[in-house]
Formats: C-alpha cells, structure tokens, sequence
C-alpha cells in the first residue's frame, strides 16, 4: 500500500508540474485539449484532416505505413500481429489493468503519453508530455500523434529529429528518460529513427522484438583461468557489453535485465549457477537511486564467476541474458530471452 501510495504521489506531483509548465506557455489556448484545429479545414492532398482523423483513412493512399502501424506486417513483435506498440499503446490489456487501478488524475497523466493529443503542442520535450487525447483514443499513439500539429500535417524531415521522440520517451523521472541517455551516453551516431524505423517501417520493434532482444548486448568469449582440471578451483569471466542499443539496458524502470551462469553435467544436471541482476532504483520503490546498476550505452561489464570446482567429466557452460518485463507486478511479469552462449569444456 505504501507503494502505491508514494507512487501516485510521485505521478500527481508531476502531472501538476506539468500542467502548471503548459499553462504558461505562450501557445496555449487550450479549452479543450487535443482539439485544436477540428473545426478549421485542414487540407491534405484533397483531404480534410484534423485530430479526429482515423488512421485507416489516411491508410487508403499510405499503404505501407498504415499495414506496418497496425498490423505490425513482418515484424517480429511477440503480439504476433497485432500491431506495433504504439498502435496498441491505449489497448494492450497490461495498460488498461494498471489504469484502472489509478484515480482520475493520474489516469489524465497515463493518458498523455498512452492516448496523445496534440504532441506537437508540447514546448519542453524533455520534460513535458502531450494533454490526453479525446477522440479515436483506441487508437493510441497514431498517425495524427506524429504527424498533425493542429495546422498541418507535419512531413517526414521533421519527424525525423529525435527530440521529437523524447515528448513521450522522457520526462526527466526516472520512469523513461530513453532520450536523455541516449543524448549523453551513446557513443555512436544512429538516431532513434534509424534504429527502430529501418527503411522507414512503422512497426516500432524494441523490447517486444525478439531481434531487438537479441541483439542489444552482446557477450565476450568466456574465459577459463585455470584451465580447469578435476578438483582444482577455476574461474569463469566475461563481459557483457550493451552495443546494441542507444541507451541503457534495462531503460524502463520497470524492467530487470539477468545475466543467468550455468555449468550442467553430462546428465543435463545443473552442477553451478551465478545470477547478477540490473536495473533501476527508484525513490517511488521506497529505494536509494545511487544504488542503481544498468548497463548503460556503450558501456562493458565485467561477470566474474569465481572459485569452481567440478569432477572430471564434459560439461556445458550457458550464459543466458534475458529480462524481466514488470518488477512490481508479478502478476503481469513476463521473462523475455535475449542474447546466449552455449559452450562445452571438458575437465580432466
Ligand atoms: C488522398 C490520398 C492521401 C490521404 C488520404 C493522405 N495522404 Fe498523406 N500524402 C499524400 C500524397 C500524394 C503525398 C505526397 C507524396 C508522398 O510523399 O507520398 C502525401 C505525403 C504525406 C507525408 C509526407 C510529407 C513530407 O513532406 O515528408 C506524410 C507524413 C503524410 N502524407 C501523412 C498523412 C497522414 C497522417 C494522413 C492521414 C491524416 C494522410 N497523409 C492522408 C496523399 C494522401
Ligand atoms: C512519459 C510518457 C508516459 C507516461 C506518462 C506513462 N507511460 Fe506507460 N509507457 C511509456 C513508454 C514509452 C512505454 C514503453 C516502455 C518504455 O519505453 O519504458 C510505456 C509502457 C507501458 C506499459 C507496458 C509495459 C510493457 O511491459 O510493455 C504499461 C502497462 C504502461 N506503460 C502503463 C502506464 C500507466 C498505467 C501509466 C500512468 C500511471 C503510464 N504508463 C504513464 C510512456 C509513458
Ligand atoms: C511515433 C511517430 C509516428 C507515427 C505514429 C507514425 N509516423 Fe509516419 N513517420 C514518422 C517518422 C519518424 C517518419 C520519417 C521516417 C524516415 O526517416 O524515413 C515518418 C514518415 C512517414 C511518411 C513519409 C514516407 C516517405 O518516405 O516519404 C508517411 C507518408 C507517413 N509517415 C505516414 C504515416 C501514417 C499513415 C501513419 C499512421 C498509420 C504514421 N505515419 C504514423 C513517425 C511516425
Ligand atoms: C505521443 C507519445 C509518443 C511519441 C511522440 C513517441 N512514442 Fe514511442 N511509445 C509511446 C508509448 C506510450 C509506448 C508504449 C506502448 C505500450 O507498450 O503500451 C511507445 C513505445 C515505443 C517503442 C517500444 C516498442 C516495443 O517493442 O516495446 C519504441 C521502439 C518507440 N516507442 C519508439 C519511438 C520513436 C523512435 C519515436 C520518435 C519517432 C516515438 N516512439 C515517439 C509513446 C510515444
Ligand atoms: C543503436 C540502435 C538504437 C538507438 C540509436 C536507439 N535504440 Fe531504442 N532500442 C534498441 C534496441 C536494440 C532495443 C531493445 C533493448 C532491450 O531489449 O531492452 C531498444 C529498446 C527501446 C525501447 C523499449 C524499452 C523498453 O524497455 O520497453 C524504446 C522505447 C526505445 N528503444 C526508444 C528509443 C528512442 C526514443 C531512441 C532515441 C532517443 C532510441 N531508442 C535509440 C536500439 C536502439
């Protein structure tokens, strides 16, 4: 209970800091949020569009982008099909557990990001998130959300800065500030875009792509020191390096990224195991932020499993990255595989 207490404390503080932020900005005329333009004729190649404007309509003349938004067509995202993440940002039933377990105001919070009005509207991208949206809110994060700002659609060259992904992946809480680390510790030169929209595609892999999964950390060849013989102790190192993202793994404060050791016998039987944890600590968990561990962008990690001892026989060594989804809610947790190494050594 106190969790949830302090937690929504946290939200409500934040919402209110927002909402205070957005009332002094200079463009706000703001009656009803996420409106704006609806009864001015916004015109587009023939078209009438507004926020109102429903996805498939605009999936008539694009084709392409419509199918990858809503269907996710080829993507490998473990909905099998149901759409990218964004098209069912307002729908997946995790959200809609969660958002019924919250008062009307941090639902307007969750709102913001899950069901976006006007995000080009939102002066302070960083720290700032969008008004909720009140029309077609089934539809999530759609069309409009990225490429509408009430006066005209917003084309490709725009969207294509970063900044503008940081409206709803940072607000400076700890909870997703995806933007920020990639702005400060990512050594390479990809954009979001370039990473998640390959080719353009709208389909959005991340951390539901099994692809993005594997390929986010990478692991070092492990190293025997001694070599190991029977009844002499051994270590086993490596490293875990984080060169396949733009920012930290695990980035989302609900998430655990594991680092699973494991020696098995030739009869399959697990003779040791090691497990090293990372992921982010937060003071809405009542825990101590300096005691955080993650694997940030760029960054390597060094695994030391010390002082084994094993018989003479073949073994397998596994080194299994995977991460959990939901730290706080067992219930709607779900382990993730990532990358893994597999490796036969025999002792003598
Ligand atoms: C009647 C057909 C039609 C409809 C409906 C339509 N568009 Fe377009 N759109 C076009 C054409 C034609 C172009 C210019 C050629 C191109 O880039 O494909 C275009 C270009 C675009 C561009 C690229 C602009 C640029 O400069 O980078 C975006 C973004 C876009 N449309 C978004 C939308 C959205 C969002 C909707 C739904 C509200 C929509 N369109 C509905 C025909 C349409
Ligand atoms: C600042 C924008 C923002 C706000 C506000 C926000 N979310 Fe999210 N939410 C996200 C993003 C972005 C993700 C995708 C995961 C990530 O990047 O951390 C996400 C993911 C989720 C997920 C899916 C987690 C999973 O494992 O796939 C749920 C459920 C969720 N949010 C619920 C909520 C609820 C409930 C609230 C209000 C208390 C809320 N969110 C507020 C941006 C936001
Ligand atoms: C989360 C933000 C986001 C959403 C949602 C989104 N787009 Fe885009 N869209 C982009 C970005 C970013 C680009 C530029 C991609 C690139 O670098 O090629 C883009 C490019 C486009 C283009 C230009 C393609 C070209 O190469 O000329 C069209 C057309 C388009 N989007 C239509 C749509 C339609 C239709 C929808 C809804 C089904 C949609 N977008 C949803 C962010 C978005
Ligand atoms: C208006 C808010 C908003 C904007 C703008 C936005 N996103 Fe998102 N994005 C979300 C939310 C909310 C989710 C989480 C959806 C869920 O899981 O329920 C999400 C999820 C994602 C995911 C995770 C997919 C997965 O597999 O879990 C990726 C990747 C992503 N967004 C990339 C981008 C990029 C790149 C941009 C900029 C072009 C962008 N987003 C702009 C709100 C937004
Ligand atoms: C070098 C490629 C790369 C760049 C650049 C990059 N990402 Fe990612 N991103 C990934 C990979 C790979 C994953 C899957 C990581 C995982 O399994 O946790 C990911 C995961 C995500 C997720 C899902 C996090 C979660 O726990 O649900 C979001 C949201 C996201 N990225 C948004 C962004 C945004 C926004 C930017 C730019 C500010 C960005 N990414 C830059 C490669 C990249």
């Amino acid at each position: 209970m106190r969790n949830l207490r302090q937690l929504s404390n946290h939200f409500i503080r934040f919402f209110l800091l927002g909402l205070a932020l957005t009332t002094f900005s200079p463009q706000t005329t703001w009656s009803a949020p996420g409106n704006q333009g609806q009864d001015k004729a916004v015109r587009h190649h023939g078209v009438n569009v507004s926020f109102a404007t429903k996805a498939a309509e605009c999936g008539t003349c694009h084709k392409r982008q419509y199918q990858e938004w809503r269907y996710a067509a080829g993507a490998d995202l473990d909905n099998g099909g149901a759409g990218s993440y964004h098209a069912i940002s307002a729908t997946e039933n995790m959200y809609q557990v969660m958002l019924n377990t919250v008062g009307p105001d941090m639902q307007n919070y969750c709102r913001g990001c899950h069901e976006p009005g006007n995000a080009w509207a939102v002066v302070d991208k960083i720290a700032n998130i969008p008004e909720p949206r009140e029309e077609n809110v089934e539809e999530g994060v759609n069309c409009m959300t990225c490429h509408f700002d009430g006066m005209r659609i917003v084309g490709k060259d725009e969207v294509r800065d970063p900044i503008f992904c940081a409206t709803c992946h940072n607000e400076n809480t700890g909870l997703v500030d995806v933007y920020e680390a990639w702005s400060y510790d990512y050594p390479g030169d990809k954009t979001c875009q370039q990473c998640h929209m390959e080719s353009g595609n709208h389909a959005f892999p991340g951390f539901h792509s099994a692809s993005f999964r594997q390929k986010a950390v990478s692991v070092s060849a492990p190293v025997f020191s001694p070599a190991p013989s029977a009844g002499v102790q051994f270590d086993i190192d490596f490293s875990i390096i984080n060169d396949g993202t733009g920012h930290s793994v695990p980035e989302d404060l609900f998430r655990v990224f594991r680092v699973k050791v494991s020696v098995l016998n030739s009869f399959n039987e697990q003779v040791y195991s090691y497990e090293k944890t990372f992921y982010k600590r937060n003071e809405l968990f009542g825990e101590n932020p300096a005691e955080t561990e993650i694997v940030r962008s760029g960054e390597e990690k060094r695994i030391s499993c010390s002082n084994i001892a094993l018989g003479p026989g073949l073994y397998t060594l596994k080194i299994e990255l995977s991460q959990d989804s939901n730290r706080v809610n067992a219930l709607l947790n779900v382990n993730l595989p990532m990358n893994s190494i597999y490796k036969t050594f025999v002792v003598e």
